[in-house]
């Protein structure tokens, strides 16, 4: 029997490749931008597993031409980029790689409330423009972060890291998400809220749900209307959980004090979008889970899926 056909949609490591030919014929797409669709799609005829990334569309379409698809897997622990449910309906599994990249995202999470509540990338363009003429009270003054209060909205392994790391800072932390965390309150002393209750009371707003129809522009103009004049909104989740124009008024308004985003709803964001322009906005290129070794790891997990399914074998991750 000829040996299963994968399909790689991004340049990774000689290491995974391997693992990945010790059951298959490999083939990669080498660019460094996304796989152009046609291509995904006369691939995919052939393939009987692919290991994705989000910036793959996995829809009906796709699906139709995957006459061999076993196994799809995501190199991501968010898969709003794959109709999980017309995958289960052809009995296609869908992997993701949760674990291996809490820590990695809860630390830029966290970087990026610090960025924002002190104005560091404010403060260094400040510097590099010449601008630094003399010591000043309340030069670039931010706000502070020791003591105040945080609000997780999405309690998952990266929104208890992210509360973890909190409590280093002394910091009061409500959390808001659809079921009860008990294991997490206990480790981080965190208390579950209503999220008008959070937004209401903290001083830093981190989003982390997945993005779902329900998360949908889960904050709104109400949303923001809510939060203190002088909060800070964190996005490591997903553009579309914001709704960027009621965001844009917030800020410009002044309704809340500054925002910082790691995603955004079309990505890459183009340079005239409303919300680069603001000086309250600390803007990163979607790279929640962005170390060397992370990546390396959710590398690993997506070929160990696929590998698993390959071999008759139960995936490790399986959604
Ligand atoms: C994820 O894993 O969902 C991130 O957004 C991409 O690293």
């Amino acid at each position: 029997m000829s040996k299963p056909q994968v399909f790689v949609t991004r340049k990774l490591t000689n290491e995974v490749i391997a693992m990945l030919e010790t059951v298959a014929h490999v083939s990669v797409w080498e660019g460094d931008t996304p796989v152009p669709r046609a291509m995904l799609l006369e691939e995919i005829e052939q393939a009987d597993a692919v290991l994705t990334m989000l910036t793959e569309r996995v829809d009906e379409e796709l699906l139709r031409r995957a006459k061999k698809l076993r196994i799809v897997a995501n190199m991501a622990v968010g898969y709003d980029n794959i109709d999980v449910a017309a995958c289960k309906r052809r009995g296609v599994t869908v992997t993701n790689t949760p674990d291996v990249l809490t820590e990695a995202t809860a630390d830029l999470a966290f970087a990026l409330l610090l960025a924002t509540g002190r104005r560091l990338t404010e403060a260094n363009r400040f510097l590099l423009a010449g601008e630094w003429t003399s010591w000043s009270p309340y030069l670039m003054a931010g706000q502070s972060v020791y003591g105040t209060t945080l609000g997780i909205i999405g309690m998952g392994r990266i929104g208890e890291a992210v509360a973890r790391r909190a409590a280093g800072f002394n910091m009061r932390i409500l959390y808001h998400n659809r079921n009860r965390k008990e294991e997490a309150e206990a480790k981080t002393g965190a208390r579950l809220a209503g999220l008008d209750e959070l937004l209401q009371e903290s001083d830093y707003v981190v989003l982390l749900t997945p993005l779902t129809e329900e998360t949908r522009h889960l904050m709104g103009g109400r949303e923001f209307a809510l939060m203190k004049k002088s909060a800070v909104f964190v996005n490591v989740s997903r553009g579309g959980t914001v709704d960027e124009a009621a965001l844009y008024e917030a800020l410009v308004s002044g309704q809340i004090w500054a925002a910082g985003l790691d995603v955004f709803r079309q990505e890459p964001v183009p340079l005239d979008h409303p919300l680069l322009s603001l000086p309250n906005v600390v803007a990163l290129p979607h790279i929640g889970s962005a170390t060397i070794q992370t990546r390396d790891e959710m590398a690993r997990l997506a070929a160990d899926n696929i590998v698993a399914v390959l071999s008759g074998k139960e995936p490790l991750t399986a959604l």
